[in-house]
């Protein structure tokens, strides 16, 4: 999805401290550059055995600082004077001994002397994220675990680090995460905070409803507003699971994903993590018909009679069966078990109409009706909110805005459980 404008208005300062990850800093500056930021990278000594200030002026668009003793600043203060209006700082790639330094708030050069003298507190304090990247066994050691417990008490933002290949050859934790995992940690970073703390389950994409082992039946759905939902409510501070049908879409980060192809498998994915979540938020296509039975083989055009239902001639005739209405389903659940149901209608007219009787009908507190045919697989929708008072239009925007939107909505309208079973469950164990 585009970052485009996304860090429109934000001042970044972005520290690399020494590391081979600094290449990715690189690609990062850019990023964050194209998402809308200005970025002043300020780098290590150390860093610049490893990337040039050159390369990162020529992305960053701004001279580099590397000395607290750059006479360039009128005041002879750099240390005071970059961080003073700016949104974050984010440090990338964050050594171990830089985290050490952060830890034990030692100031021996112009990053870490920048971080300590940050405003911290009120409508001027800005904050300090930092993207570890080390070898595994740096990572692991209790030193520097301790530090980075030291610095997460202190407030700061640990970004990853990720596990896989390293430079050194190695395999484990410690690698920085890439510049586009970054760029959109930062971005979420910055969204409010609406649903701190709870637990939203989204269903996204369309069913694929199995004729024989090659053939099946499914919709245009392409999943994006459901994973533009998942995300937003991620990026809101929400413990996130997405039920996703047959889709190419990459999972949000901080996602949990369950994968299902039909419509009973949606439902036997949804229907136990329903009780344990307090939102529920329904943009799957579900099919509302399945073939009566599956063929257990391919269906042959020269052997009719072993498809599924009856055949005519050669062309296998098909009878279908409902399939189970999994929103209803979820919404006629208990209270206390029940989540805030939230409903999508996709139509192709009389949008209104059809919305406010699915309302009704599915016995949900919002539908969220839009033009299915205009949407399905592009990246720009238009929604209306219709409950029991009215109907209200959102701004048509691109799907992740929208899914922004609604999840302000969603947390404004969803009064806190007392306790979730599985809250309930922990707190009585
Ligand atoms: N839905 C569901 N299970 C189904 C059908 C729909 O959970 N078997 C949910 C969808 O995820 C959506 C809402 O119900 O949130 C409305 O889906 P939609 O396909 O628009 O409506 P239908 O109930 O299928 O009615 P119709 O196809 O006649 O418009």
């Amino acid at each position: 999805m585009s970052a485009e404008g996304a860090l429109a208005n934000r001042h970044i300062v972005l520290g690399l401290s020494g590391g081979v990850a600094c290449y990715k800093a690189a690609d990062f500056a850019r990023e964050l550059v194209k998402a809308g930021a200005t970025v002043q990278v300020v780098m290590t000594e150390a860093a610049c055995q490893f990337i040039t200030p050159v390369t990162m002026q020529a992305l960053s668009n701004r001279p580099v600082y590397t000395s607290q003793w750059d006479a360039r600043e009128a005041n002879h203060m750099p240390h005071i004077n970059l961080t003073r209006g700016a949104s974050a700082v984010v440090v990338a790639p964050a050594s171990a001994d830089f985290i050490a330094k952060l830890a034990q708030g030692r100031a021996d050069d112009l990053l870490s002397l920048l971080c300590l003298a940050r405003p911290l507190a009120g409508d001027r304090g800005v904050p300090l994220l930092v993207a570890p990247a080390m070898n595994r066994e740096m990572w692991a050691h209790p030193a520097t675990q301790r530090n980075v417990a030291q610095i997460r008490a202190d407030g700061t933002t640990v970004l990853g680090p990720a596990a896989g290949d390293q430079a050194c050859g190695e395999i484990g934790d410690g690698r920085m995460l890439e510049a586009e995992e970054l760029r959109d940690e930062l971005i979420a970073f910055f969204q409010p905070k609406a649903l701190a703390g709870r637990d939203v389950l989204v269903t996204a994409g369309p069913t694929f409803e199995a004729i024989d082992p090659v053939r099946g039946i499914t919709n245009h759905s392409s999943g994006k507003m459901g994973f533009a939902i998942a995300r937003a409510a991620a990026e809101a501070g929400a413990r996130v699971t997405l039920v996703a049908g047959p889709v190419h879409l990459a999972t949000p980060r901080g996602v949990r994903r369950i994968d299902v192809q039909s419509a009973e498998q949606m439902l036997a994915a949804v229907l136990p993590e329903a009780r344990r979540h307090e939102i529920f938020v329904a943009t799957a296509a579900v099919a509302d018909w399945r073939p009566a039975s599956v063929a257990t083989q391919k269906i042959k055009k020269d052997a009719p009679s072993q498809g599924a239902g009856q055949s005519a001639g050669h062309v296998p005739a098909l009878s279908f069966v409902e399939n189970p209405d999994i929103l209803a389903t979820v919404a006629k659940l208990p209270t206390g078990e029940r989540p805030f149901c939230v409903g999508f209608a996709a139509e192709s007219h009389d949008i209104v109409r059809h919305a406010r009787a699915k309302l009704v009908r599915k016995g949900v507190p919002l539908i969220v009706a839009n033009n299915g045919p205009a949407t399905f697989g592009r990246d720009h929708n238009a929604l209306v909110l219709v409950d029991a008072a009215g109907e209200r239009a959102l701004p048509p925007s691109d799907k992740l805005t929208l899914a922004r939107l609604l999840v302000a909505e969603i947390a404004q309208r969803c009064p806190r459980r007392a306790s979730t079973p599985a809250t309930a469950t922990a707190a009585s164990a």
